[in-house]
């Protein structure tokens, strides 16, 4: 599968079959040269609902109508905006055409950009093509970040470093330590003067500690 990363959270994943986007914000992604008119995608899964992860979602929902995934509340609000949605929330896993998705907690919020209270934010794994992902979404440091390292093999962990609003560079080296993921890819940084982030410091600090470390370039693609 291949899995493009358009700066920020937001994350393509192409199987052989599907398009899966996850936090699609393009558009008013600065970062991001691909845009929502470029994106096809089948499903998209939510982390919350800040505008900086709900992103383009209205947009490319209503011209492509793909599934969307994720917790209830941000579910039942795209639904009555017309668009197609699966109810989900935290602790509950379900198999899709192209893989597993399970919702983890994450300390954060999470509010539509009309104001809708939206249900928790909150993280992701998922399980595709024999490969497991684990996309923190926006949040701080939890020690509860070792239960998911100790029940999940995570074969790429993407984590925010940014600051601000979710961990810094300092806590997501910990929370690394807490998931012991086969790979690391720091995300959720250099979007904004508000979360700017040296990425080869957190790399370095990562390395320090045994773990693998992939810096992706805004708008690189990778075979994973
Ligand atoms: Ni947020
Ligand atoms: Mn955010």
């Amino acid at each position: 599968m291949k899995v493009k990363y358009f700066g920020h959270s937001a994350l393509q994943i192409k199987t052989d079959k599907h398009e899966i986007l996850v936090d699609p914000f393009l558009d008013d992604n600065p970062v991001s040269s691909t845009k929502s008119k470029d994106v096809n995608p089948d499903f998209i899964i939510l982390t919350h609902a800040h505008g900086d992860h709900l992103g383009d979602s209205l947009k490319i929902g209503n011209r492509n109508n793909p599934l969307f995934i994720c917790v209830n509340e941000l579910a039942e609000w795209l639904k009555a905006k017309g668009l197609n949605a699966h109810n989900m929330h935290i602790g509950g896993s379900r198999k899709f055409d192209f893989g597993t998705v399970k919702f983890t907690i994450a300390h954060h919020g999470s509010i539509t950009p009309d104001g809708q209270y939206a249900g928790e934010a909150a993280g992701v794994i998922l399980n595709i093509d024999g490969k497991t992902i684990y996309h923190t979404g926006d949040t701080g440091l939890f020690y509860d970040m070792k239960l998911i390292g100790e029940m999940n093999n995570i074969d790429y962990m993407f984590l925010p470093i940014g600051d601000n609003f979710t961990m810094g560079i300092e806590d997501a080296v910990k929370a690394v330590e807490f998931v012991n993921p086969k790979n690391v890819i720091p995300i959720h940084y250099n979007t904004f003067e508000i979360i700017k982030a040296d990425p080869e410091i957190f790399k370095q600090k990562v390395e320090a500690k045994g773990f693998k470390c992939y810096l992706m370039k805004f708008g690189e693609e990778i075979e994973i």
